[in-house]
């Protein structure tokens, strides 16, 4: 087998940490872009530490991704980093089109220059159908952005298409629905609810508050999306692809569900509004179909809903359970 050899940006967030395992099991020799933070932030990637070489990088840094790319020498890139955050690109709307829309341009520079035969994953997203036309979504969809965020993952959807026909790049887009883990940021809904349902079943919480929970998600599980990400890397020619379960459910039924997990009836005794968790402009429905995916790439996504939100409060209930006395 020829040499392996991924680079990861993001590799310290949730689809990162479980991309660098997949490779590792995989043979890979595997690269992980980190940005310099005052406290470093490797929780997620802890245990295989040993197991990955770190380069120092960051998307906003042209040169930095330019020596990144070198020394990596990479047969696979998987541009994960981004201000992954709808809700915060709201307020830092700027920073999110330079890190999550240029970082990506940035990147496809650095391997144009110095890795042009090496494959380019993009994580693209569903955020860019937005304030969708029709439903389910696919890959022939329009984009309607609705967020600074989704205007940032349009821009860096349509550079990798450009890249590719401008200069025979092998780049692909993955058009990728929500997808949750147990390492989920805490400040995105599922994982609030699952820390929130957690905290409120062990006494140390009255209430979880939340925004709209009538917004309807179609929530998968990150492991089978990161291998997702691969098979795209490993199609015979670079193409754009959604993943998606096909399925979706509100906020609502969500939380329901995740307090059901712990034996709690009365759910909505817990769940208080705030308008403040509202969006300037919400997307209202996303519900994704994979049929491509499953058809030229043979995937598809095993974890489905209610096995999803298990997880995940099992996941909470345990963290807290072993960090008993700790608030
Ligand atoms: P995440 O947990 O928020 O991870 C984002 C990663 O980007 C972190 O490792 C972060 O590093 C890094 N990063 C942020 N700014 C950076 C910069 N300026 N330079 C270098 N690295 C930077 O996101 P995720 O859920 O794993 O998602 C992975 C990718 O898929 C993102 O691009 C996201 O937009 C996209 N996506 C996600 C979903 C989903 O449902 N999860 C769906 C569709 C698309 P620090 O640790 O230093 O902050
Ligand atoms: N975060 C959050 N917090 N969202 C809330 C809350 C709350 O208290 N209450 C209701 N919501 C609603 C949001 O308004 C949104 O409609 C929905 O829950 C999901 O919000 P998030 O979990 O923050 O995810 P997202 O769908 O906006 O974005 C995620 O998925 C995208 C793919 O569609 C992120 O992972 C993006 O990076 C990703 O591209």
């Amino acid at each position: 087998m020829a040499d392996r050899r991924a680079l990861i940006t993001g590799v310290t967030g949730q689809d990162g940490s479980f991309l660098a395992r997949l490779l590792l099991k995989k043979g890979y020799r595997v690269y992980g872009l980190v940005r310099r933070l005052s406290s470093p932030n490797i929780s997620n990637i802890a245990t295989i530490l040993d197991q990955i070489e770190l380069l120092d990088g960051d998307l906003m840094d042209q040169s930095s991704l330019n020596e990144a790319v070198k020394r990596a020498d990479p047969s696979e890139i998987y541009n994960l980093a981004a201000q992954s955050f709808v809700g915060a690109s709201f307020s830092q709307p700027a920073l999110t089109g330079e890190i999550t829309g240029l970082g990506a341009l940035r990147l496809l520079e650095a391997t144009r220059t110095h890795a042009s035969s090496a494959r380019l994953y993009q994580a693209a997203s569903s955020e860019m159908f937005g304030h969708v036309d029709r439903e389910p979504q696919d890959e022939s969809t329009p984009f309607h952005p609705r967020s600074p965020y989704g205007v940032a993952k349009v821009y860096a959807y349509w550079a990798c298409v450009n890249y590719r026909e401008a200069y025979s790049m092998f780049v692909s887009n993955g058009i990728l629905f929500n997808h949750e883990s147990e390492v989920r940021g805490i400040e995105f809904v599922t994982r609030k609810i699952s820390d929130g349902v957690a905290r409120i079943a062990t006494g140390r919480a009255q209430q979880i508050v939340l925004g709209n929970i009538d917004a309807r998600r179609d929530w998968g599980y990150a492991p089978d999306y990161v291998d997702l990400m691969w098979r795209i890397l490993q199609y015979s020619t670079p193409d754009d692809f959604v993943g998606a379960t096909g399925e979706s459910h509100s906020v609502r039924e969500f939380a329901q569900e995740a307090f059901r997990v712990v034996g709690i009836e009365d759910w909505e005794s817990h769940v208080k509004l705030d308008p403040r968790f509202n969006r300037p402009a919400e997307v209202y429905n996303l519900r994704g179909n994979p049929a491509k995916a499953e058809r030229e790439l043979g995937w598809k996504p095993r974890t489905r809903f209610k096995e999803l939100v298990r997880i995940m409060v099992e996941a909470d209930m345990a963290r807290l359970e072993s960090t008993k006395g700790a608030t």
